[in-house]
């Protein structure tokens, strides 16, 4: 068991406090988590890239003759919410989100067995071979495999990077250094759109310019992942304590980290060494289907708010409601800049006013803005490009698009993200994530496959589909996402025992794992028998924590602890 129960929180075991851990947020912290972020830049520019480029004619002559052909016959006789519906358009954009999915299963191995860095260190590679495959494609092979190779970059990346701003992060700082990911992504986005708007100017290979430029934040990652330090919870769950011990002290600025580095190895050893299959356990394991079942649907909702929608096909969605070429990547830019400065206030706030209310706020933004741009589209433009809107409503869908775009940031952008990498206990947590991960990148290939059909389909029917998902998330956070904010990540264990829900997983649940251990014929091991009486002994001291007798309570649950990290 990680932490929770063998280290009940300092004060109450009933109130919402936890364990605090000496230390602060150095420089040192800031600019290998910054530098870390990288990963996210990568993914945020590909996710933006692609809009552009499959609006610019250029390209469109090049690989998709047909969609070009399709796109200047539109006429008043045809549908303009179908003009861009095309299956291999969209393979174009979606091929680099199932290789992503594929990918982040070796990931979570490389994650696990060799560290985060390493695997940030793959990513930036990939990235470097999909981007030189990808601006010099001749034919739509290059371009589709220098997709799949960014792909498995994502991939790579996605996996390590936010656990690793989690674990490099002080529990006090964790969501806004986690939320560096969500940044990166978001200014990976707006580069992108950004670079698209003047490369759609330079004819005939303004395209490659754009392919090209995601270089940069590829060769930025693979510098990371030749210089980064390791995090100190990989090294101590890899055996390699000493240096765990020196970077935990170089991250938290000061000497004295024991008793954080005494939680990492309890966590550490205490499971690590059990779990000989983290994907099965984390599966099949009764004690981890609340941490399961969040992230798997945090990342289902994440991609049915509809955000992948606005982020790939801005562009065309604009231009679809009548916006010139130009007009509809010059928005996009503005999406895209709402989309970075509600990251930043997301940043600022997620550890003060925490994730529950950034979520119940966010939900209400979303459904208003998004009914809002239905009903627009739906009076004002039903079918066909003969009632394009007027320039009014125009500018009034792009302000709903922000109002939209501005309440996801500082959401389930980047919640979905923070939220799996800090539920999960250290010996699963790489498998976790990775499931997360896969799961994202399932139903983020699902929207870009299937969205410009939606859309030619439902037309603006498609705004009211995402808003009724809205909602059914609302409740889901009412009800079943607890506060995490403040809460050590080795301690995460006590949010599920408190939880109205939740606790019902655990019942002797911290047991289970001692006496799965020493039903192994170890005879240096104590017995079950034994465990349960100082597991007993444990739960009576918690039970009789009271404002006088915390201190020697803590105390005496520390020894408890230690004694039990000793036997087993
Ligand atoms: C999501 C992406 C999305 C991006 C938008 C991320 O958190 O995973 O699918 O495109 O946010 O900012």
């Amino acid at each position: 068991m990680t932490g929770g129960s063998m280290l009940p929180a300092a004060s109450s075991t009933t109130g919402a406090e936890y364990k605090h851990y000496e230390g602060r947020i150095t420089v040192y912290v800031l600019l290998t988590c910054l530098l870390a972020a990288c990963g996210g830049l990568m993914f945020g520019y590909d996710i933006g890239i692609s809009g552009g480029v499959t609006s610019m004619d250029d390209f469109l002559q090049k690989f998709f003759p047909t969609v070009l052909a399709n796109k200047r016959k539109v006429g008043a006789s045809k549908n303009a919410y179908c003009k861009y519906n095309n299956q291999k358009l969209q393979a174009f954009t979606s091929s680099l989100y199932i290789a992503g999915l594929v990918s982040t299963l070796f990931a979570s191995l490389v994650t696990r067995r060799y560290g985060r860095r390493p695997t940030m260190l793959i990513a930036g590679l990939c990235f470097v071979l999909g981007v030189l495959f990808n601006t010099s494609a001749q034919n739509l092979l290059m371009l589709i495999l220098g997709r799949v190779l960014l792909g498995w970059g994502v991939g790579f990346a996605n996996q390590a990077v936010p656990l690793y701003l989690s674990e490099m992060a002080p529990t006090k700082w964790r969501g806004g250094l986690n939320i560096l990911f969500q940044l990166a992504v978001t200014i990976g986005i707006l580069f992108a759109n950004l670079v698209n708007y003047f490369t759609g100017k330079v004819a005939p290979q303004g395209w490659r310019i754009s392919l090209g430029l995601a270089g940069i934040p590829a060769a930025l990652l693979t510098i990371g992942g030749i210089f980064l330090p390791e995090t100190p919870n990989s090294l101590v769950q890899r055996g390699k304590l000493e240096a765990g011990r020196t970077v935990l002290r170089k991250i938290r600025g000061i000497d004295n980290v024991e008793t954080e580095f005494k939680d990492l190895q309890i966590a550490a050893t205490a499971d690590a060494e059990l779990i000989q299959n983290p994907f099965k356990n984390v599966l099949l394991q009764r004690r981890y289907r609340p941490q399961l079942i969040i992230s798997v649907l945090l990342q289902f909702f994440q991609q049915f708010t509809g955000i992948n929608a606005i982020m790939f096909y801005a562009p065309v969605l604009f231009q679809t409601i009548g916006f010139a070429s130009n007009a509809s990547l010059y928005s996009a830019v503005i999406t895209g800049a709402v989309n970075v400065l509600s990251t930043v206030a997301a940043i600022v706030v997620v550890d003060k006013v925490g994730r529950r209310l950034l979520f119940l706020e966010a939900g209400f933004q979303m459904f208003i803005a998004q009914t809002a741009i239905a009903g627009i589209l739906g009076t004002a433009m039903k079918n066909t490009p003969s009632t394009a809107l007027s320039h009014s409503l125009g500018v009034l869908v792009v302000v709903l698009v922000c109002v939209y775009t501005s309440s996801f940031a500082w959401s389930w952008g980047p919640l979905g993200w923070l939220i799996p990498s800090e539920i999960f206990p250290l010996d699963v947590r790489s498998a976790g994530q990775s499931i997360a991960v896969s799961v994202n990148l399932f139903f983020t290939f699902l929207i870009a496959q299937v969205f410009l059909s939606l859309l030619c389909t439902f037309k603006w029917g498609i705004f009211l589909f995402f808003a009724a998902w809205v909602m059914v998330m609302q409740a889901f956070v009412l009800l079943f996402i607890p506060e995490t904010k403040g809460v050590p990540i080795e301690e995460m264990e006590l949010v599920w025992t408190r939880h109205w829900f939740w606790k019902r997983y655990f019942k002797m649940q911290p047991m289970q794992n001692h006496i799965n251990c020493c039903n192994n014929n170890n005879t240096d091991l104590p017995s079950a028998d034994q465990l349960i009486k100082l597991d007993s002994n444990l739960t009576s001291l918690t039970a009789a924590a009271d404002s006088n007798s915390l201190q020697s309570t803590q105390n005496n649950i520390t020894a408890n602890s230690a004694t039990l990290v000793q036997m087993g």
